[in-house]
């Protein structure tokens, strides 16, 4: 089997990473790709977002399956052109994309399926998202309503704070969604979807803010590690039962059929599993140590998805092994990365035991070939070992051999729940 991935970052070079070692997989080509997925495959230049490019790729390539990595290609309909020109495509069309190119749309989805999530307002003006900040009180929550790459929500207690990206997000888009503050863990869930079955992936928890403790801004991510050792018994079918597969129905129900990755991400509060948002893609960096742990060969799970046959799909087999990825950010992410510094150290920390070091915001153009930073997130490096603590102690070993000026990274990732220290709250808290 011939695959085409389409993305850049370092969820598709772990898409690219699980093809390669697939053994019903020929050949992974991806489009554009990084440097660090072209020392694994061939890689060819493309416009991502433009649907006629994307297919005459796919087209020249004759390959048998196109993934779609980022949100965007999806939401301007990459994989509507692809299904018209009768190419397997894993990602979901741009009408079914909705879901997370508008939390507004979202809201009403889950209203319609009775899928538990926070209250929400959608204020088209900014005296009606002051009225619902005052409602919900703190700590605010203020999403933009359009795509924003994982980085559109400000959460915060102060409440100028969350009246300044009120107006950030009308000067951009019409509505801005403002919603109650969600208690407990947070957990993201992938679930593979084909239109009518939902099967789900192991769960995972990434950490959104930028410094240790769940401080500072909000990031596209700084890790992520899976399993969840604290997760309750069944917290994977309850969320497939109550969240999943009734947004497929209704999806279905519409005429916009959800086929590709739904990724639920949920918070496990006193009142029971809320979701906080959906996406329509694998997310970052949460793939690198989901798909580090899948034994089943990614194609076929893939494939069934894009042909409608998830139904027919045996039980997908995990490592007993945990991931734990961390990302290793340049300085001045999120706000303004810097970039160009030259990083060392790569080769020593992919050779390390159990380990990986996917790229994100790198470019092999500097001097001579050196790699250099080029975006906010540069690298994730991803570990897995028989435990948590392990897996940590493998992630940070091998990010301490690499080093880039001004790099950040959190020192915290999976620490909470290799030490047993997560609990959802009780309604008697
Ligand atoms: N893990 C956050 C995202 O992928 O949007």
């Amino acid at each position: 089997m011939k695959v085409l991935v389409l993305g850049s970052g370092a969820r598709e070079h772990a898409i690219v990473a699980g093809l390669i070692r697939d053994p019903q997989v020929d050949a992974v080509i991806a489009a554009p790709g990084n440097p660090g997925i072209a020392l694994m495959c061939d890689t060819r230049p493309v416009e991502a977002t433009d649907p006629a490019a994307v297919t005459a790729l796919a087209h020249d390539l004759d390959a048998d399956l196109v993934v779609i990595g980022p949100e965007a290609p999806l939401v301007a309909g990459v994989a509507d052109a692809l299904r018209e020109a009768s190419l397997p495509v894993f990602g979901p069309s741009g009408a079914a994309a909705v879901l997370e190119g508008s939390k507004a749309f979202a809201k009403e989805i889950m209203a319609a399926a009775g899928v538990p999530t926070a209250e929400a307002v959608a204020a088209a003006d900014e005296t009606d998202a002051a009225d619902a900040l005052d409602r919900f009180g703190a700590p605010y929550v203020v999403k933009a309503d359009g795509l924003a790459a994982g980085k559109g929500v400000v959460v915060t207690e102060d409440r100028d704070a969350a009246l300044a990206h009120v107006r950030s997000c009308l000067s951009v888009a019409d509505r801005v969604v403002i919603e109650d503050y969600l208690d407990g863990p947070e957990v993201s869930l992938f679930v593979l979807c084909d239109g009518v079955t939902a099967v789900p992936l192991e769960p995972a928890q990434d950490f959104k803010r930028i410094g240790d403790g769940d401080t500072g801004p909000n990031t596209g991510g700084m890790g992520a590690y899976s399993p969840l050792p604290w997760a309750p018994p069944g917290l994977v079918e309850e969320i497939v039962t109550t969240v999943a597969q009734p947004v497929v129905d209704e999806m279905a129900r519409r005429g916009t059929p959800f086929a590709g990755l739904l990724y639920c991400g949920l918070a496990l509060t006193a009142r029971g599993l809320r979701v906080v948002e959906f996406n329509v893609r694998f997310g970052d960096p949460e793939t690198q140590s989901v798909l580090a742990r899948l034994e089943t060969p990614l194609s076929t799970a893939l494939m069934a998805a894009a042909t409608g046959t998830l139904a027919e799909l045996p039980s997908l087999q995990w490592s007993s092994d945990a991931s734990v990825t961390v990302v290793m950010a340049a300085a001045g992410y999120p706000e303004a990365p810097v970039t160009g510094a030259p990083i060392t150290g790569l080769t020593e920390a992919a050779a390390q035991d159990g380990v990986m070091v996917l790229h994100a915001g790198t470019t092999a153009s500097g001097t001579a070939g050196q790699l250099a930073t080029s975006g906010g997130r540069v690298l994730s490096v991803v570990a897995n070992a028989p435990t948590l603590a392990e897996a940590r102690e493998r992630a940070y070993a091998a990010a301490a051999l690499i080093s880039f000026d001004g790099q950040q990274q959190r020192s915290d990732i999976a620490a909470a729940a290799a030490a047993g220290q997560i609990t959802i709250p009780s309604t008697t808290d």
